[in-house]
């Protein structure tokens, strides 16, 4: 891979910046080393002492004195070393990426915190995204990752999908305006990445099949692209064994993968990470470096305590009780809508996430009735044209998410919902 043909100038100029190097290298000394180096003020003067955290399980994470020190002062700008290397075990657990091993040249797998893995996909999206670049995407897509990528200026090219995600063949039709050699001549404007959500998409709830993702992968390898795997629904996947990441594909090092604890851990606490080639992560890092500094360090440790704790086995039965609960959840959504919905509407049964997408039959932009009436009727969805590149796109889908509503408020939600299409029509 020649990573530096997908670099912007912006993140291929970026240089480590000396101070944040120092605070890595005290970070990893010995307690005799005095050091006047760091601008990292004196903790004594902070005003919190100590913290106790109880968890549902009924376990605690303490905080004493020193830790909380380090709680409240500056760390390393990829991540604390004990989450970092925790995090690494549960990629090769459940990914095992090819990469693992090779040269740090040749895309040796990595991994940064992020402040939530909305956090890394910005800072990935700058990192290769010029004006002008053609960029592929599923339509309809997460309103988060387009808001980033409109103002970038990029030429976003929508590949037709259906309930099963990305359709190989279309993305291969989009992509045969291109010749396989083209990506090595820079005129020749090739997409530089796909982004896809390929558990439980938001908005529509679908997930990309594990053939489908090689089909893709085998495309990116012939066009030289990267693949953005944006997959903050993969621990909410509700049947096992769950499907193969694209990470898990990688032999040539060309995917940035983006996870989320804000499903199953917290969402308030901001973690994330990204995976990807060390080439890049590290860009990752330098931006970093000069933007958030760090993933707030309380957060890191409480996270890290809390994982070292369970272990992975712990970890991936507190997952599993997760996913129990929004299987539930699932099930009460699509048994309100056969309810109340039938006949009047249309949709896919998700097999991961917390979304429901819905097509209501016989009118043609639903934005009106979710935006003005729907409000009235004290229900609250978002409206399907917020998932389009052009969001004046009418649009006859709503998005419902079963994750905060409780079975019961499903049912009365989708009767006032059935209501108000019946008025509609
Ligand atoms: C597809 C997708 N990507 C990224 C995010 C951002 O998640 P985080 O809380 O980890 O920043 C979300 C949040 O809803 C999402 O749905």
């Amino acid at each position: 891979m020649n990573y530096a043909r997908f670099l912007t100038a912006t993140s291929a100029a970026r240089k480590p910046s000396p101070i944040r190097i120092w605070t890595e290298i005290l970070s990893r000394a010995p307690k005799s080393v005095i050091s006047l180096a760091t601008g990292s003020p004196n903790p004594n003067t902070f005003p919190f002492k100590t913290a106790v955290i109880t968890t549902k399980q009924g376990n605690t994470i303490q905080f004493d004195e020193e830790v909380m020190k380090r709680a409240l002062q500056y760390s390393p700008s990829a991540g604390i070393p004990e989450l970092l290397s925790w995090l690494k075990q549960l990629q090769v657990k459940l990914h095992n990426p090819p990469t693992i091993h090779y040269p740090s040249s040749q895309g040796q797998m990595d991994i940064c915190v992020t402040s939530g893995s909305q956090e890394g996909l910005c800072k990935v999206f700058e990192m290769i995204i010029n004006r002008g670049d053609n960029i592929l995407l599923n339509e309809p897509a997460y309103s988060g990752t387009l808001q980033a990528l409109l103002p970038l200026g990029c030429n976003i090219i929508n590949v037709p999908s259906d309930g099963c995600g990305i359709i190989p063949d279309s993305l291969k039709e989009v992509l045969s305006r291109w010749k396989p050699e083209d990506s090595k001549n820079p005129q020749k404007n090739t997409p530089k990445c796909l982004y896809t959500v390929p558990n439980g998409n938001n908005p529509t709830g679908n997930s990309l099949t594990s053939d489908r993702k090689k089909e893709i992968y085998e495309l990116a390898r012939k066009y030289d692209f990267l693949i953005i795997e944006d997959d903050p629904y993969y621990f909410l996947q509700f049947n096992k064994p769950w499907t193969p990441s694209f990470l898990s594909m990688d032999v040539d090092g060309r995917v940035i993968r983006a996870d989320s604890f804000s499903k199953i851990l917290s969402s308030g606490l901001r973690i994330g990470f990204i995976t990807g080639p060390k080439p890049l992560v590290e860009r990752i890092v330098l931006h970093t470096q000069v933007s958030t500094l760090q993933t707030s360090t309380f957060t890191q440790l409480l996270v890290a305590q809390l994982l070292h704790q369970w272990g992975e086995e712990g970890f991936l039965a507190h997952v599993d009780r997760v996913i129990d609960f929004y299987r539930n959840q699932k099930d009460a959504i699509l048994a309100a809508a056969d309810k109340w919905l039938s006949g009047l509407a249309e949709w896919h049964v998700p097999t991961a996430g917390m979304f429901l997408w819905i097509k209501v039959k016989g009118i043609y932009d639903v934005k009106k009735m979710i935006e003005e009436k729907a409000i009235k009727k004290e229900i609250f969805f978002i409206s399907g044209s917020d998932f389009y590149i052009d969001s004046s796109t009418p649009s006859p889908y709503l998005r419902a998410s079963f994750s905060l509503a409780s079975p019961e408020q499903m049912d009365t939600a989708f009767q006032r919902l059935a209501q108000l299409i019946k008025e509609s029509l």
